[in-house]
């Protein structure tokens, strides 16, 4: 069986983000669970180089546009290699092999007389290379990046997409696989229930020239999204691979995939992709990020500083791909602790460093459990079924689940402790937990391809097969280095300024440690003349009397407070409120009118820490 995949091929106008970085990551995976299931797979990713975006970056740079071009196509084709991308192809709209067919398909279509010439008046989005209409404006700027519009009036050529507006609707509504996840679909039927307009294709040269001239009037170049539709099946034609298995987009580019290239294809008598697969976005503070809003992640320092297999790990396992997710640093270096340094890292160490020590380094005998074969059967499963849904996260949460599995049962077996009475029980335990370490990293691989190989390596069996019971008895374990060192985060510092304007909604460890949090006994209770919610509180800290300023005069009376053992911050700066000091702050919790103490679960002396 063929699959076929492709990513968007990118604008060279932009510096490649963490964005580009994750359709392509995504897509690379993709590619090689699909190979490892015994399909023929083609990847193809490339650089979209025409339109004004691009001629107004060479000319900011002093460059030709091909220039400039050359440039970026090569810094995007560096990363994908950093990055362990195996696209099978790259492709560049300034090819040869791009133009021609393009061309072509252009000709063919006008001689189907379904591309007309007519004079067209509107506003036109320099950035977006785009017209609209007077009631498209948001308050007079592009509704789509809300710059400058300028009223243009021009000839051009337009392609009637309006014709086929009820076999698109037929086609989608026909075929559930072709527009995922569901309610991307659900937005393209959406914007089909207002009549389809027919696009203008086509550029004067006196505004543009850089583009592909129409073959029918050397006065106009096209469209630069009719030409980089295109690529995906002009870098295929010649290897009979079309048409294309996936699709790979971002949101961003859902209408002009699910509308303006399924007709294309359908006025070339082409045939049609089977899926396209629109992802959502990697938001910063809840914005997206681009270039405009200057608030670019750039993938290559973070595979540098936390390594290519650690980033292309949480990038695939944090966002499910049908919605968006929320980026950052700290996030990332959590995922990477938890799930491959503590769960997976110190796993293979520990049972590598058991094997040694009682084995001779030398893989036990198993016992045949059922119980773990059928776990890994399900396991399997549930694997191949996400990746046929495009969940990449819950693929590699159920391949973790292996080890989290392991590391209980090695828990509640404690080989360590049983090799002692009982050696042939210990060591089955042990040859369980490598063999779902081998199973894990055979099911990781695609994700993770250095360290999971390594992973393999270590117990010289480099197959990786997607089964149970692999590992053969009397096979040397090797032992190495950590995995997966932990990594310390440090924050960046934040401004003063800065902090104002954000609350950070993740906290790392250093954050909370920051708080000093001990069992306070209270002493005293009285109330606050003149403040008919507050209460002044004499309270022990262990060993040390404070005295606390608290708002929760209506929600207990005073008599039934001394003697309760509370939760205090201890190090909040002195206040002074209603004239009266305050040294520290209690923790209670709320829900609508109630407020309840934060207490302990049991009896500690006051001054005990929280941590
Ligand atoms: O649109 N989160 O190119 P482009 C996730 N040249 N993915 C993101 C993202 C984000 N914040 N930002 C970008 C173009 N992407 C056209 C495509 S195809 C015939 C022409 C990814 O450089 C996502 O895949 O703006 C998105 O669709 C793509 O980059 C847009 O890249
Ligand atoms: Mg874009």
């Amino acid at each position: 069986m063929k699959f076929y995949i492709t990513t968007p091929i990118y604008y060279v106008n932009d510096e490649p983000h963490l964005g580009h970085a994750y359709t392509t990551i995504l897509a690379d995976v993709l590619k090689k669970y699909h190979r490892k299931l015994g399909e023929e797979t083609y990847f193809l990713t490339g650089t979209d180089e025409h339109g004004q975006k691009v001629q107004e970056a060479a000319d900011k740079y002093g460059v030709t546009p091909l220039e400039h071009c050359d440039k970026m196509a090569l810094r995007f084709r560096n990363l994908w290699t950093k990055l362990q991308i195996e696209n099978d192809d790259f492709i560049r709209t300034t090819e040869e092999r791009h133009l021609i067919e393009v061309k072509k398909i252009l000709q063919y279509i006008m001689d189907k007389g379904k591309i007309y010439a007519d004079e067209f008046e509107g506003w036109y989005c320099v950035s977006d290379e785009r017209f609209w209409t007077e009631k498209d404006l948001k308050e007079g700027n592009c509704p789509l990046c809300g710059r400058e519009v300028r009223q243009m009036s021009e000839r051009n050529y337009f392609f009637k997409m309006s014709e086929y507006q009820d076999w698109l609707i037929d086609h989608i509504n026909s075929h559930p696989e072709f527009i995922l996840p569901e309610h991307r679909r659900n937005e393209v039927l959406g914007f089909l229930r207002q009549p389809l307009k027919d696009l203008c294709i086509s550029r004067p040269k006196s505004r543009l020239s850089w583009g592909i001239d129409l073959p029918f009037d050397a006065d106009y170049v096209t469209y630069v999204w009719f030409d980089a539709l295109l690529n995906y099946y002009s870098a295929v034609k010649a290897k009979g691979l079309w048409p294309a298995d996936v699709h790979l987009i971002g949101k961003d580019i859902l209408t002009t995939h699910c509308v303006y290239w399924p007709i294309m294809l359908k006025a070339a008598d082409l045939q049609l992709p089977r899926t396209i697969f629109a992802h959502g976005w990697w938001l910063i503070e809840a914005e997206k990020m681009s270039k405009s809003r200057g608030n670019v992640v750039k993938p290559l320092e973070l595979a540098d500083r936390y390594g290519v297999d650690s980033f292309r790990y949480f990038l695939m396992r944090d966002m499910a791909p049908g919605q968006d997710a929320s980026f950052s640093e700290a996030m990332m270096v959590n995922r990477i602790n938890t799930d491959l340094a503590n769960d997976f890292g110190n796993m293979l160490s520990r049972v590598t460093r058991l094997i040694k020590v009682n084995f001779n380094g030398l893989t036990p005998e198993g016992d045949d459990s059922p119980e773990w074969r059928e776990l890994a059967e399900s396991v399997i499963l549930s694997v191949k079924e996400s990746i046929e849904n495009f969940r990449l996260d819950e693929a590699l949460k159920a391949a973790m689940n292996l080890i989290v599995r392991a590391n209980r049962y090695l828990e509640e077996t404690a080989p360590w402790k049983l090799v002692k009475t009982d050696k042939k029980s210990a060591g089955a335990v042990l040859y369980n937990a490598l063999e779902a370490l081998r199973l894990s990293a055979s099911l990781l691989e695609p994700v993770m391809p250095n360290k999971m190989r390594e992973t393999l390596n270590r117990m010289n069996n480099g197959d990786a097969e997607w089964r149970w019971g692999v590992l053969k008895p009397g096979t040397k374990i090797e032992m190495g280095d950590a995995l997966f060192p932990r990594i310390e985060y440090k924050p960046p510092a934040i401004s003063e300024k800065k902090k104002e304007e954000v609350m950070p909604d993740i906290a790392v460890i250093d954050d909370f440690k920051k708080l000093q949090l001990r069992v306070a006994e209270i002493m005293t209770a009285e109330p606050v003349a003149g403040a008919d919610k507050l209460y002044k509180l004499q309270i022990d800290i262990g060993g040390e009397q404070r005295q606390i300023i608290a708002g929760i005069a209506q929600h207990y009376k005073l008599d039934e407070l001394p003697g309760k053992k509370i939760i205090v911050i201890v190090n909040l700066e002195k206040a002074v409120i209603r004239g009266v000091e305050s040294q520290g702050m209690l923790l209670a919790a709320q829900a609508g009118k109630t407020m309840k103490l934060l207490t302990i679960d049991g009896d500690l002396p006051a001054g005990a820490k929280i941590s």
